[in-house]
């Protein structure tokens, strides 16, 4: 049988299986639901306390195709490239190792692209806590009015 690791066989799949974090997940899907999802969200706590997962519910639930508005359905193709990790419009990087100017602006190089399948183009950038808060302005600032870019912290 194929390993898959504990952390990824577990990983809540809908906003409703995220625990003790109501009040931020029906946040995120009202704002799928009126339309009005903002370009950048921080999502701060401690390890292991759900952010990588609600970022990536969110980031299927946004670019669904066929969920009920604010539920991502988990089984179109969209959905399930996100959940493998093979999602040209879901990029990772963790910003505990990649904190320099230069991977900054080599970030900046690669979030402008259009998305690939989907209505938005995710970064998700892991760790932030690892840049300086001067880097982290520089890297969010030119892209305060591209609607299809989203970040999340
Ligand atoms: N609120 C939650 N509800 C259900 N399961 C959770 C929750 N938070 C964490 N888990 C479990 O812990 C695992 C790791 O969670 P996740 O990667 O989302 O945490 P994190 O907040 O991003 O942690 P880190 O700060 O280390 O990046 C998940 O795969 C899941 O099994
Ligand atoms: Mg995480
Ligand atoms: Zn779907």
């Amino acid at each position: 049988m194929a390993y898959v690791a504990l952390y990824r066989k577990w990983r809540p799949k809908t906003f409703e299986d995220v625990v003790g974090q109501r009040q931020i997940t029906e946040t995120l899907q009202k704002a799928i639901i009126m339309d009005k999802v903002a370009h950048a969200y921080l999502f701060s706590g401690p390890r292991g306390t759900g952010k990588t997962s609600t970022a990536k519910i969110f980031a299927r639930a946004v670019n669904c195709e066929q969920g009920t508005k604010g539920h991502p359905c988990n089984t179109c193709e969209i959905c399930r490239h996100i959940m493998r990790g093979e999602s040209l419009d879901v990029v990772e990087i963790d910003a505990a190792s990649n904190r320099s100017i230069e991977d900054i602006r080599t970030l900046r190089e690669t979030v402008k692209f259009m998305p690939a399948e989907g209505k938005k183009r995710f970064t998700l950038l892991m760790k932030y806590i690892c840049l300086r808060s001067k880097r982290l302005m520089l890297c969010l600032k030119p892209w305060k009015n591209r609607r299809h870019m989203l970040f999340l912290f």
